[in-house]
């Protein structure tokens, strides 16, 4: 019935069309990719509608007497990955909800702030149940999954029911899938079992090819350019299929990237950029542009931007801002030392005892939705109240710090220069850590050797250095949750959230005689279990310069911090992490593979100042 009114409703578009004509008016001609993409859909729901009953049955004929029907389920559940992977683009862009039905990190998601959980669900769920010791034993928990995902997919034609969208909706929808391909598709995030990844992103293309077609029909040299680099992306994909050995930094800035920026200019030209969900500048070149992400997205970018950071950076480096007088910004986030102290655990304000955690670096710290190693202010204005206030580190009283500043003349100065709108009393807190703000989200200098490489200079880095690039994005994991472009917590395409993840880290990296953690992390803000060790997942960007590593410094060297990840994670190292949300399973990293790694965070080194 639901397909009888799609069919009816593209009928009476057909009729528009045809009244158009005979009125003499143009047909809408933004709206030329629609009914394609429409009929791409259907055709392709219907598909993995079918793909998805075998494998319903494929689980449902699982039987320890016979092994084979292990990888028969597996091979089943690939099939269904691959369908899927035709009509990801619209799933996601038109229906996200529908689409966490099929596929969703294999864990529990939290939703802030009414804290519903969304229980894992789906392939991802199902692939851990398949790859599991012993998958018979889930045998009833993956029928039911199956179940879920095959009646769902046998209703898809129903979402279709009253859908409206226009061309400019379907360019964006493909533009964001193949930002999916390159920062998810081929690091493995939705498949790490099954390592199908690369197959399933040229599932990804191929769609995108699809639902390009009609626009580049009207030949022009820049359609008929796009039409090669899909093309030869497309081919690329097919001739290397395989997981671990898979070249990305060749696949990216040979192909992907090139073709994202191929197709952003193409729908640029055609006037048809939108951006109605993502952080993403279209503007840029490619995801990988130093100016990838807009600010405005983290930042309220009001008032006078230059003369607000020039103020934020005489305040960081101001002492009245803390009780005693004796410190600042700076005493625990040395520039030189890219914004970090060095210590385990900073120097408390009595210049004697420790704060619990390790303070971060603030390169790229504005990139991102919360602030501190649990998320527990929402943004940077926020971040800076709580340091000033907190009684272990500045142990400044506002009230005081305001008196203090406005005592200075030249602050007064500074202040009216950069919010002039305010007139007699510029000098408040909210202004003061808005200042500041501005400063620490202009610390971004991305010009680091992989920055460089990956813009076009092939010398900048080693042939070691690309080798740990396509293990951070392949085979180590570490690109699934620190995410590309900046390699922190920032999830994409649509860049809205930051990441939190339970690791197990331990509380010294002696891994033969380990202590467990003490500290809960989010836990201590949201009292629920499933973020009981929860931290936020921080940036690797100048990490070579950053020890000691992690919310309590607990990791001297970047040598420790991968065998760390190497043998799984607390759980995989023995300590009891019920919840955590890094696999266990070792990654199997040849020393040589740990060196290339490390080698490749080296790269990521930017040049300050
Ligand atoms: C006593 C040392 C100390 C001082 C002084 C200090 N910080 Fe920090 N900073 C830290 C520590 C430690 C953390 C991590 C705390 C946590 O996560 O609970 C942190 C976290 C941050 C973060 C969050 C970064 C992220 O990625 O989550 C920002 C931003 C920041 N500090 C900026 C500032 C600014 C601006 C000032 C001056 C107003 C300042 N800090 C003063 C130690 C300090
Ligand atoms: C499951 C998600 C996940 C995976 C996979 C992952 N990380 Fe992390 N990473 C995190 C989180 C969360 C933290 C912070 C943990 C803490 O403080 O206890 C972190 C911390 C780090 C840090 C320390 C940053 C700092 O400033 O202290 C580095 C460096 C790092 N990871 C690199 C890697 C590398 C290399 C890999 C792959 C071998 C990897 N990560 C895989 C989530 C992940």
């Amino acid at each position: 019935m639901f397909q009888n009114k799609v069919k009816g409703c593209i009928q009476f578009m057909l009729v528009i069309t045809c009244v158009c004509f005979v009125l003499g008016l143009k047909p809408a001609p933004e709206n030329t990719g629609l009914i394609n993409t429409v009929n791409y859909f259907r055709e392709n729901a219907g598909q993995f509608g079918r793909v998805s009953l075998e494998l319903k049955n494929a689980v449902a004929a699982l039987d320890r007497k016979h092994p084979e029907t292990i990888t028969t389920a597996k091979e089943a559940l690939k099939k269904s990955r691959m369908s899927y992977k035709k009509i990801e683009f619209f799933m996601n862009y038109f229906f996200e909800s529908s689409s966490l039905i099929y596929n969703r990190p294999a864990k529990v998601e939290v939703e802030e702030p009414y804290i519903e959980y969304q229980e894992p669900s789906g392939f991802q769920v199902m692939e851990a149940m398949l790859f599991d010791k012993d998958p018979v034993a889930d045998k009833e928990s993956l029928i039911a999954q199956a179940d879920v995902v095959a009646s769902s997919a046998a209703d898809l034609a129903a979402l279709l029911y009253q859908f409206e969208a226009d061309d400019k909706q379907i360019l964006e929808s493909v533009r964001l899938e193949l930002i999916r391909v390159i920062t998810l598709g081929i690091t493995g995030y939705d498949a790490p079992e099954l390592k199908s990844g690369i197959q399933e992103a040229e599932q990804s293309v191929v769609a995108i090819s699809a639902v390009m077609q009609p626009f580049l029909r009207k030949k022009s040299p820049e359609g008929e350019k796009l039409s090669a680099l899909i093309n030869e992306t497309v081919g690329y994909l097919k001739s290397h299929p395989g997981f671990d050995d898979f070249n990305r930094m060749e696949f990216l800035t040979g192909f992907a990237l090139p073709m994202q920026e191929q197709l952003g200019g193409f729908i640029h030209a055609a006037g048809m950029d939108l951006n109605s969900k993502s952080a993403i500048n279209y503007g840029a070149k490619n995801i990988f542009s130093p100016d990838a992400l807009t600010v405005q997205a983290f930042y309220e970018q009001g008032g006078r931007i230059k003369e607000k950071a020039a103020l934020g950076k005489k305040l960081f480096f101001e002492q009245s801002l803390s009780g005693n007088l004796k410190r600042n910004c700076a005493s625990c986030h040395h520039p030189e030392k890219y914004f970090t102290d060095g210590l385990k655990t900073s120097l408390a304000f009595d210049g004697k005892s420790k704060v619990v955690r390790n303070a971060p670096t603030l390169f790229y710290a504005g990139f991102q939705y919360a602030q501190f190693w649990d998320g527990r202010a929402k943004n940077l204005q926020e971040q800076v109240k709580a340091v000033i206030s907190n009684p272990l580190e500045m142990n400044g009283d506002h009230q005081l710090v305001i008196a203090a500043i406005k005592n200075k003349t030249a602050y007064r100065q500074d202040f009216s220069a950069a919010f002039p709108e305010t007139g007699t009393d510029p000098v408040t807190m909210d202004h003061l850590a808005d200042a500041l703000a501005a400063y620490v989200m202009g610390l971004a200098p991305r010009n680091s050797a992989f920055d460089r490489f990956i813009e076009g200079d092939k010398k900048a880095m080693t042939a070691a250095q690309v080798k740990g690039f396509n293990l951070f994005m392949g085979k180590a994991q570490c690109g699934s949750c620190h995410f590309a472009p900046l390699f922190n917590g920032l999830i994409p395409p649509f860049y809205r959230l930051t990441e939190y993840e339970i690791l197990g880290t331990p509380g010294n990296d002696n891994f033969k005689r380990l202590r467990p953690g003490t500290d809960k992390g989010r836990y201590d803000f949201f009292p629920i279990r499933y973020y009981e060790g929860a931290f936020k997942t921080p940036i690797v960007r100048n990490a070579a310069r950053t020890a000691p590593y992690m919310h309590n410094g607990a990791f001297k060297s970047l040598k420790k911090l991968v065998e760390f990840y190497n043998q799984g994670g607390g759980a995989g190292l023995g300590l009891d992490v019920p919840m955590q949300s890094l696999s266990a399973k070792p990654l199997n990293l040849t020393a040589r593979e740990t060196r290339e790694i490390i080698k490749f965070m080296q790269s990521l080194t930017d040049k300050p100042g």
